[in-house]
């Protein structure tokens, strides 16, 4: 059943249209890959759907019901391209930050669903004191899932999750991937990583000059449309 959706999304920015009615829709426990050219409009996709901002028009439905950006922000959440860890922070102090913000419990119940939180992403307890400049880009990542994961999303949404990796790690951030979907959450992930979208084996969608130019599970093996055979053709080897 699909959780979350995006329904002819259109947004413009001082006149210029950046998405051009897209419809898009992730079930619970699925994965969904985004992949598409510079400036096509991934980024801008994620924003509405996390309800950092909101669409000129069009809608984005939770559970099939329009759902207002302050609701998003609550049951959606995103793991950036740059991470944007809080760099005076501790990993602790970042995964702790928003439920504490928010006032989701004592302190002491907070900092040991923190550090649980950080466990289950393989953070060990090591290194929960240090700051995001002693921790290298894939304990980084990690981290950066924990915080996401702190207020129990029902979707998380990743911005380029293999972008600041060594290949290596890439190899971790699918393990971490497929752990969410196991327990049920939606997740959309934006690539420019062909690879890596190939190993994700999930459903894919092209999104290109802010339209949904293909979505589905071959679409990186057997391209359907034009635009998306010339994208995919520039980038293989
Ligand atoms: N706040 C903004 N104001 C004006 N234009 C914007 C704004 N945000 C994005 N844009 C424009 O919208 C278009 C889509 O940007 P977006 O960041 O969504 O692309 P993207 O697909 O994520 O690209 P990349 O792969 O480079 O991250 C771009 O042309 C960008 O310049
Ligand atoms: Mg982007």
């Amino acid at each position: 059943m699909t959780l979350l959706a995006a329904r002819d999304l259109r947004t413009s920015y001082g006149g210029t249209e950046v998405l051009r009615g897209v419809s898009l829709t992730v079930a619970a426990g699925e994965v969904v890959c985004v992949i598409g050219p510079s400036g096509g409009g991934k980024s801008t996709l994620l924003r509405l759907l996390s309800g950092q901002e909101a669409p000129t028009s069009g809608a984005v439905l939770l559970d099939g019901a329009p759902a207002e950006p302050v609701r998003l922000r609550r049951e959606v959440g995103i793991v950036f391209q740059a991470l944007h860890l809080f760099p005076h922070l501790t990993a602790l102090g970042n995964v702790t930050l928003a439920p504490r913000v928010l006032g989701k419990g004592a302190p002491e119940a907070l900092e040991s669903r923190a550090r649980a939180l950080l466990e289950r992403v393989g953070v060990g307890p090591e290194l929960h004191g240090r700051h995001p400049s002693a921790l290298s880009g894939g304990q980084q990542q990690r981290v950066a899932i924990a915080r996401a994961l702190a207020l129990e999303p029902r979707a998380i949404l990743y911005d380029e999750p293999t972008s600041a990796l060594d290949p290596e790690r890439t190899a971790d951030v699918l393990a971490l991937i497929r752990a969410r979907a196991d327990e049920g959450i939606a997740q959309l992930v934006v690539t420019h990583d062909l690879p890596f979208a190939r190993a994700l084996r999930a459903r894919t969608a092209h999104l290109e000059a802010g339209e949904v130019a293909g979505d589905s599970a071959g679409l990186l093996d057997d391209p359907r449309d034009e635009r998306t055979r010339r994208f995919l053709r520039a980038r293989l080897p």
